[in-house]
């Protein structure tokens, strides 16, 4: 354990409800959900991917005041910095970050090859790492505290043929979930979230045979959605709980 942990902020006060939320990866899937359900709630939300797509923009022209999107790749970090003070000085402070950007992995490790397995660590681990760490000095240096959610997957906890290096990933950002929360003594509460499988592109090679067992697998009998993970973002985001440093796993109990 580092003797150099940030201190303890000295009291049992309560995280304040985020206000101003950036979500990486919000062209599309689960962060174009999750950009759309706060904004809904009058959350301001700035968001990024390496497109801005039409949905981007009508959300844009829908809530001038309260939405920044910008295309950022998450792996070019000095671009991800522009971005975050950009937002500052149209949106106030970022108190919350969701990372959700990644890319997903369809290919046996043996047949994955070496630059491959590096592209998908860079986006998928590295890349997040490094813009919470931007994330948390900005924070902290402004004497504010912050709540971070971390969207990892049902692979950081159970096994699939096909996602190794994919799920070491996962894995590997449910890890450092914890030890942020440890490290981060209240100031900012860390939190994954983790999504069994559901429709977008990046499930979308799934085969029929792999969705049919997915479902047989799950109690509940049906796929996982994006609307069935936006109330726990919203809780972490926006509630006064005392969740922090796990790996909230949302499923139906598939892969239990
Ligand atoms: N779908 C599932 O079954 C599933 C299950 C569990 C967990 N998850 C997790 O849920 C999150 C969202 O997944 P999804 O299914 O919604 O995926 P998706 O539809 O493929 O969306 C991924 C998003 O990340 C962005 N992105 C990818 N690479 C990027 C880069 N280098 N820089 C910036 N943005 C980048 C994409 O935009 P651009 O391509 O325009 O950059 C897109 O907006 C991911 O963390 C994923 O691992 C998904």
């Amino acid at each position: 354990m580092s003797s150099e942990q940030i201190p303890a902020p000295g009291g049992p006060e309560a995280v304040p409800a985020a206000t101003v939320v950036l979500i990486s990866g919000a062209s599309r899937g689960l962060g174009l959900a999750m950009v759309t359900d706060l904004l809904e709630r009058g959350v301001k939300v700035a968001a990024f991917a390496r497109t801005v797509t039409p949905e981007l923009d009508a959300l844009a022209e829908k809530y001038p005041d309260a939405s920044h999107f910008g295309s950022v790749d998450i792996t070019d970090d000095k671009a991800c910095q522009a971005f975050v003070k950009e937002v500052e000085a149209k949106l106030g402070v970022v108190d919350a970050l969701i990372n959700n950007a990644a890319i997903g992995q369809d290919s046996l490790h043996v047949h994955t090859p070496a630059d491959e397995i590096t592209r998908i660590i860079d986006t998928n681990l590295t890349a997040p790492l490094v813009l919470t760490r931007f994330w948390v000095r900005r924070l902290l240096g402004k004497g504010r505290r912050g709540r971070l959610v971390n969207i990892t997957s049902i692979c950081g906890q159970r096994g699939y043929p096909g996602l190794v290096a994919y799920s070491a990933t996962k894995a590997g950002l449910d890890g450092a979930t914890r030890s942020l929360a440890r490290e981060l003594s209240g100031r900012v509460i860390a939190n994954s979230v983790a999504p069994g499988f559901f429709a977008s592109e990046m499930s979308a090679v799934l085969g029929q045979t792999q969705l049919d067992a997915i479902l047989r697998r799950t109690p509940s009998g049906r796929m996982t959605t994006p609307e069935d993970v936006l109330p726990v973002v919203r809780m972490l985001l926006l509630e006064d709980t005392n969740i922090n440093g796990q790996a909230i796993v949302i499923d139906g109990a598939g892969s239990i």
